[in-house]
């Protein structure tokens, strides 16, 4: 259900970290029922935290964050709220569905987001939209403090909303107890909404494609982040797959973006990474000649010992000869042989 949400939503809220502080409530409601999916949920996020959820099926407000189970009257309050708000919002669907001259027999998802937004300096910022299948129906305008159309369809039906006074009720709950329950939160989920440093591993593997380099950026918070490859310092190399920000257990988030490099002589290729919780983008470099490098040692290091046996060998023989003019002669062999002994390196 979340990764549907998150699928329709892609457009969210701008991420506000530093000092302002969201509380977002994504309602969906799915005009039929199907077994194993509720007809009716609500997720409730802090900033890009998951915090807690309520569905038609379990018919309860239930915390995903352990620290938050000593707000138990609060959420028997909120539970009973929440079994209100689903019996209204399922009319209010059938009322847009009826508005819309829909097919009762075809299945549309309804999906309301809700938010509040607490600044630094105290003042409150309200949103409210709603979609029909993932499209945008009608918008919440604060200035105009009424609900605005976005497509034609739509006219009647904020129209009728606003005739409803929906809008003005909306705005002081947004405005109330949306930011009084995102102060009563913060406290406790500010373990998760602490900046936590990307760590960062690279990796490649083979394949009949190629050769993939990974690089994976894991325990950062919060979740917006930027990861690339780049080659000789300059170019980015442009990855093939979408690579997909997923979420870890401990509230932190990962990301793992793998590019196709077909392997060239003397280039360099490293991962930059830019996050919130960095001064500066954070720049690993890929040591793609580990191995090589190694056999370059071991071939030098035998060259060197080939090279003072040689010059040994010559010595030895020069003071052998003990003449002058034999000795020339040999150096100069000494020289043709060291010469090809660099060849073979
Ligand atoms: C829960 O609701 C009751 C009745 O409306 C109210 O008296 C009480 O203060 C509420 N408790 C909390 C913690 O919100």
């Amino acid at each position: 259900m979340a990764c549907y949400i998150s699928l329709v939503f892609l457009l969210g809220f701008p991420a506000m970290y530093s000092g302002s502080h969201t509380l977002q409530f994504y309602v969906t409601i799915s005009s039929a029922a199907y077994p194993g999916l509720p007809q009716y949920s609500i997720i409730a996020y802090v900033d890009d935290v998951q915090y807690g959820r309520y569905n038609s099926d379990t018919r309860r407000c239930e915390p995903l964050i352990q620290s938050l189970m000593v707000f138990s009257e609060h959420l028997e309050n909120q539970t009973k709220l929440a079994q209100q708000t689903e019996i209204t919002q399922k009319a209010f669907m059938n009322l847009i569905t009826d508005l819309l001259n829909k097919n009762y027999d075809i299945n549309y998802v309804f999906q309301t987001k809700a938010a509040c937004v607490l600044h630094e300096d105290g003042t409150v910022d309200v949103y409210k939209e709603v979609a029909l299948d993932g499209k945008e129906l009608i918008v919440f305008d604060k200035e105009r403090q009424e609900f605005v159309p976005a497509t034609q369809e739509a006219v009647l039906l904020a129209q009728l909303l606003n005739k409803q006074a929906n809008a003005m009720e909306d705005k002081i709950f947004m405005e109330n107890e949306c930011t009084q329950h995102l102060t009563l939160y913060l406290p406790y989920i500010k373990n998760y909404l602490d900046k936590k440093v990307p760590r960062v591993k690279l990796s490649s593997s083979e394949s009949e494609s190629g050769t993939k380099l990974h690089c994976r950026v894991y325990g950062f918070y919060p979740r917006d982040v930027e990861v690339k490859w780049i080659k000789n310092g300059r170019d980015e190399i442009h990855s093939e797959e979408a690579a997909q920000i997923l979420p870890n257990p401990d509230g932190t988030y990962q990301i793992r973006v793998s590019v196709g490099v077909t392997p060239e002589e003397g280039a360099t290729y490293s991962c930059h990474i830019d996050h919130s919780s960095l001064e500066k983008t954070l720049v690993v470099p890929f040591e793609t000649e580990t191995k090589n490098s190694h056999i370059t040692y071991i071939l030098i290091a035998v060259g060197v010992i080939v090279l003072f046996l040689a010059f040994g060998l010559g010595f030895f023989i020069q003071r052998k000869m003990k003449g002058f003019k034999g000795s020339q002669q040999r150096v100069s062999t000494n020289e043709q042989e060291t010469t090809q002994q660099e060849n073979i390196l």
